[in-house]
């Protein structure tokens, strides 16, 4: 309340001075200068948040610009300084649907999650997506999208890993490219987070991740650097998290000297929401923007300018980039937004971009689906499509797709018969869910999938009889603020038995049973595999996700997207699951719960494994997986022939033909991956450094592929010397199309070189 005060007042006493110089029309320079001190400290932090209980909308003047959107910046009017919007991402442009006394809505495009999107392997197609998201950031008046999300994937469990991308940098980091320069092109903003480490919800804003600079370097910085380097990002979000014990927003080894000067990033870099705890420190890492801004945040900047801890020349540099971000936004520009964004073009953009990233992971002949015309769906989800994950990164959509609706559109006759029930116990165990909860945090738990309901054996047979195909869905949801468990990794007693009788009883008839799998992250499959005919992994495909899946049924497009990520036959195969907060006490628990429920230590993560994440590890230790790194499958074959790679010492440049060799149209992602010779350093087995995808190939059809990345990109960093080393000899570099499929090799030599980085973000 204070603080809407304190704006107020700031603003009348200050409003209509003459002579006053004008952001947009005089330099920053200018600007800069004629800003009291108490105007900058308000500018560097955002306007404030009202409390958690459903009120989404940010407080103050500003409230009202774009209702629902995560924050705003400081207005000074006298300045010419607008208010700009910043609203989250990444799944699609998150602000309210609809408005008190307004008659229009609001709703936006629910794309599918980040995890979908790095699994088409297709950065144009990314790029399309970023395009279509950012028309709406710019049409509904925002003008920084808090997205995308690039946290590597250290561990299955993490809650958030939907909307992230890969357990690879490089898929990451050129996966978050493709979107930013989607994004940025129509003159909006984005926000790469979270910079950087932000692999657990668990104590998320307390933990203190502890992890060698090797590791920091090659796997948890490396796509953010590739990002920054590929697509210029206006901006950067810090991370809840700490780096060997400090704050990521107070670390100015991470935020200064990594991000600006060895990376060269120009733009600005602003807080997670209320992290960090010492908004001086925060400034004098350059951590120029403070979101959503406290009270606190502004005495703790005065009182350490006061007591000349912090210099208003620090305080200067951070103000400076505030200035430049916000003369670059629409706001400032006097865009005419017209709340009016192409939803129905953005519609077919989410459903062609989803099927694409779609991994079909069994096919025992029976899809695409052929002389089906009867279709019995089971399991909850069917009816109840999952658009994507909770929290920050949900969306307000108009409809969501349902299996049921995607096969019925496409003019199947769906068995109904359940499905009124099934309606019935999905809201019945929603509701009960929902008067479960009691404190005020309610709103932010995620909905746990409904129990299965498993039909008696009469009615599975009868439905057995009157339907050509049985399809199976099973779900898992998850978002901000919680880890997931292991019991969410596993199928439940409930979901075996689905699959087990729903199997048994078509496959007596001869009938074929397909599992599609309507989850945001990785879960356990090698145990059950084996027992249905095919299984599409759908991920959560946004709200066309049933029209996409039904799409791939059909085999109106062939499946063409592969894993991002290992799926491992056990949790505990992970060498991360030895330091990751696997099942708490609680189950599930919010932030800085710690001390309520006796947890054991949670408040320090340590990174064990170093670099050896997700591929790196299974390869390292030859350790079998349910499906690798890589890996999809696809309705028809190719050939890859020709290999060839040259180094020129600046880019290696290495080609591929890939022919497609069977009998329907189709895309193949390939993947180049390296393995180093012997030399100073420990190295992976193999390392992906490139990839790249065919256009649609008819049968018969071929085309070279060129793929490219920058010779440095060979170097592993050399802790003791911190420099990026490159080993003198020859490269064995692999074409996949998994990671456990290298279809053909070439080599090529490579000198030895040494580029020095600072010596920063050490373990203590
Ligand atoms: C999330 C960010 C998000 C921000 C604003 C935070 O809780 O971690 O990803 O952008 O809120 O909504």
């Amino acid at each position: 309340m204070k603080k809407i005060m304190l704006l107020s007042a700031t603003v009348l006493a200050l409003a209509g001075c003459k002579g006053d110089p004008q952001l947009g029309k005089d330099s920053v320079d200018k600007v800069l200068k004629a800003m009291t001190l108490e105007e900058k400290v308000h500018f560097v932090i955002g306007t404030g948040m009202a409390g958690f209980g459903g009120e989404s909308a940010v407080v103050g003047a500003t409230k009202n610009i774009v209702p629902g959107a995560a924050g705003t910046t400081y207005p000074i009017e006298r300045l010419g300084i607008p208010s700009i919007v910043l609203a989250d991402g990444p799944a699609g442009l998150r602000i309210d649907p609809t408005r008190e006394g307004d008659e229009n809505t609001y709703y936006c495009t629910h794309f599918p999650i980040g995890t979908l999107l790095a699994s088409t392997w297709n950065q144009e197609l990314v790029e399309s997506v970023g395009k279509a998201m950012g028309e709406e950031v710019h049409e509904y008046g925002a003008d920084v999208y808090l997205a995308p999300a690039l946290n590597i994937h250290r561990h299955p469990l993490n809650g958030r890993n939907f909307e992230y991308y890969s357990e690879d940098p490089v898929v990451a980091g050129k996966t978050a490219a493709a979107y930013v320069r989607g994004v940025q092109s129509n003159d909006v903003g984005t926000s790469i987070k979270h910079f950087a480490y932000n692999n657990q919800e668990t104590n998320r804003t307390g933990n203190n991740a502890v992890i060698s600079p090797r590791a920091q370097r090659e796997i948890y910085l490396k796509g953010f650097e590739i990002t920054v380097k590929e697509s210029d990002p206006w901006t950067v979000m810090s991370s809840y998290n700490k780096i060997n014990g400090t704050y990521t927003s107070q670390s100015r080894d991470l935020i200064t000297t990594v991000l600006r000067d060895e990376w060269g990033f120009k733009g600005l870099v602003m807080t997670d929401w209320f992290g960090g705890d010492n908004g001086a420190e925060q400034i004098a890492a350059g951590n120029d923007m403070l979101q959503p801004g406290t009270d606190l945040q502004y005495q703790q900047i005065m009182d350490a300018i006061k007591d000349g801890s912090l210099s208003e020349d620090e305080l200067n540099i951070c103000v400076r980039r505030c200035l430049e971000l916000v003369a670059r936004s629409p706001k400032a520009k006097g865009y005419a937004y017209s709340n009016k964004p192409d939803l129905k073009a953005h519609a077919a953009v989410t459903r062609q971009s989803a099927l694409e990233g779609m991994v079909l992971l069994e096919n025992n002949g029976v899809l695409p689906l052929k002389d089906v015309k009867n279709v019995a769906v089971f399991g909850c989800t069917s009816f109840d499509f999952i658009a994507g994950g909770t929290g920050s990164g949900n969306v307000n959509r108009a409809y969501t797709v349902s299996l049921l609706d995607g096969l019925k559109n496409a003019g199947f006759n769906v068995d109904e018969s359940n499905k009124e029930a099934t309606l019935k116990h999905i809201a019945d165990e929603d509701a009960a869910f929902k008067a479960s909860l009691t404190d005020q945090l309610s709103a932010f738990y995620p909905t746990p999938r409904p129990s299965e309901l498993v039909p008696s054996a009469a009615e599975l047979a009868a439905s057995a009889r009157a339907n050509d195909v049985a399809i199976i869905t099973f779900g898992r949801n998850s978002g901000e603020f919680f880890d997931r468990t292991s019991a969410d990794f596993s199928l439940s007693a409930k979901e075996k038995e689905l699959l087990a009788k729903v199997t048994a009883a078509f496959h007596a008839k001869g009938k074929k049973v397909v599992v599609v799998l309507n989850v945001g992250g990785v879960i356990e499959t090698a145990s059950w595999k084996s027992v249905p005919d095919a299984i599409l992994l759908a991920w959560q495909a946004g709200q066309e996700g049933g029209n996409s899946v039904t799409d791939i049924l059909t085999g109106a497009k062939s499946p063409s997207g592969k894993l991002p990520m290992t799926f491992p036959v056990n949790l505990m195969d992970h060498a991360s699951s030895a330091n990751f907060p696997i099942d708490s006490d609680t189950g599930v628990y919010f932030t800085n719960r710690r001390e309520d429920v006796g947890q054991k230590d949670v408040d320090v993560t340590k990174y064990e494994e170093g670099i050896y994440v997700g591929y790196r590890w299974f390869d390292k230790q030859n350790l079998p997986v349910s499906y690798p790194f890589g890996y999809g499958l696809s309705y028809t074959t190719f050939e890859y022939s020709a290999p060839a790679v040259a180094n020129d010492g600046k880019t290696v440049t290495a080609k591929v033909t890939v022919k497609n060799t069977g009998s329907v149209a189709g895309k193949e992602a390939v993947q180049l991956y390296v393995s180093a010779p012997a030399g100073t350093l420990d190295k992976p087995v193999k390392e992906l450094k490139a990839y790249g995808k065919t256009k649609e190939l008819a049968p018969g059809e071929s085309q070279e592929l060129t793929l490219t990345f920058p010779t440095s990109e060979l170097a592993s960093f050399d802790e003791e010397a911190s420099a990026w080393k490159v080993d003198a000899g020859t490269y064995t570099f692999q074409f996949g199309a998994s990671s456990r499929d290298v279809r053909c090799t070439a080599t090529a030599e490579a000198a030895a070189s040494e580029t020095p980085a600072n010596r920063v973000l050490l373990m203590k």
